[in-house]
């Protein structure tokens, strides 16, 4: 049985991408989230034909958390072959020299810290079993200068790195290591933004805006099979934002 564990599963990607994963055959899904509430959301509309589904609640800025998420998964199904790090916020916005400190520090140590204890926790584990797929969340904004959006840009641009560096720090372990650009779709994190502001992003999008599901394909690809030579990849998912 392929065993997949996943921070933010409580939110619009996470719960898609959890769908969809659990709609595969002979797959066991660890899902969590630092949301009691998000992440029951999930849980309640999986499928639970293809194989069991468990819930963890976690901090991705506490390592010792999301290595709980990694071991509960092999304390329950003996195995990981898949860590998808999900968890991610959108912070203040404003000119660089106007976002607070901590604020900048606060989405380093979610988007890009998270991403960090994820990889090690999935590596203590994908190691000594000599394979495995991690698979990072990060966006288009790390590839591209959103202005007034400085620390998530700079934190996505780290994550898409971040996979580039894991990619061949451990290919001679059998670990392979990608990350997803989604463009925007429409979540949480756009919770306070105005319909002019949205309809701005969408035109920026020659398919406009998407919506998570249309991302899930690319999550499967990465954690399956058909992906056993891809590693260091950045997939770019965006309706066409990044192609002028
Ligand atoms: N929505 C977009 O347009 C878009 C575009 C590109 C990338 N992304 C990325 O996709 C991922 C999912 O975002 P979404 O749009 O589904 O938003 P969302 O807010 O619906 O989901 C994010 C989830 O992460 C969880 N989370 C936040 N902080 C956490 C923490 N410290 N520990 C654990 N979990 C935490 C939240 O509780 C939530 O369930 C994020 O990494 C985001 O940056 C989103």
């Amino acid at each position: 049985m392929r065993v997949i564990a996943m921070t933010g599963a409580g939110g619009a990607l996470g719960g898609a991408v959890a769908r969809r994963l659990a709609s595969e055959p002979d797959t066991a899904l660890v899902l969590s989230d630092v949301s009691e509430t998000t992440l029951a959301a999930t849980m309640d509309g999986l499928d639970r034909d293809h194989g069991p589904v468990v819930s963890v609640l976690a901090d991705v800025t506490d390592p010792a958390q999301v290595d709980a998420v990694a071991a509960g998964a092999v304390e329950q199904f003996g195995r990981l072959d898949v860590f998808i790090s999900n968890a991610g916020i959108l912070t203040a916005s404003g000119r660089i020299h106007n976002v607070a400190t901590a604020d900048w520090e606060r989405a380093f140590r979610v988007n890009v810290m998270g991403a960090v204890h994820a990889i090690k926790a999935a590596v203590g584990v994908m190691r000594p079993q000599g394979s495995g797929s991690i698979v990072l969340t990060a966006s288009v904004a790390g590839m591209t200068a959103w202005s007034h959006s400085g620390p998530y840009c700079a934190t996505k641009a780290a994550v898409i790195n971040l996979a580039k560096v894991g990619a061949v720090e451990y290919a001679r372990d059998g670990i392979r290591v990608n990350c997803v650009c989604p463009g925007t779709f429409l979540s949480a994190i756009h919770e306070g933004l105005s319909e002019e502001a949205l309809e701005a992003i969408a035109a920026k999008h020659p398919l406009g805006l998407g919506a998570a599901e249309d991302l899930v394909g690319a999550y499967s690809f990465l954690a399956g099979r058909d992906s056993g030579w891809t590693t260091g990849s950045a997939v770019v998912i965006d309706g066409g934002y990044s192609a002028p």
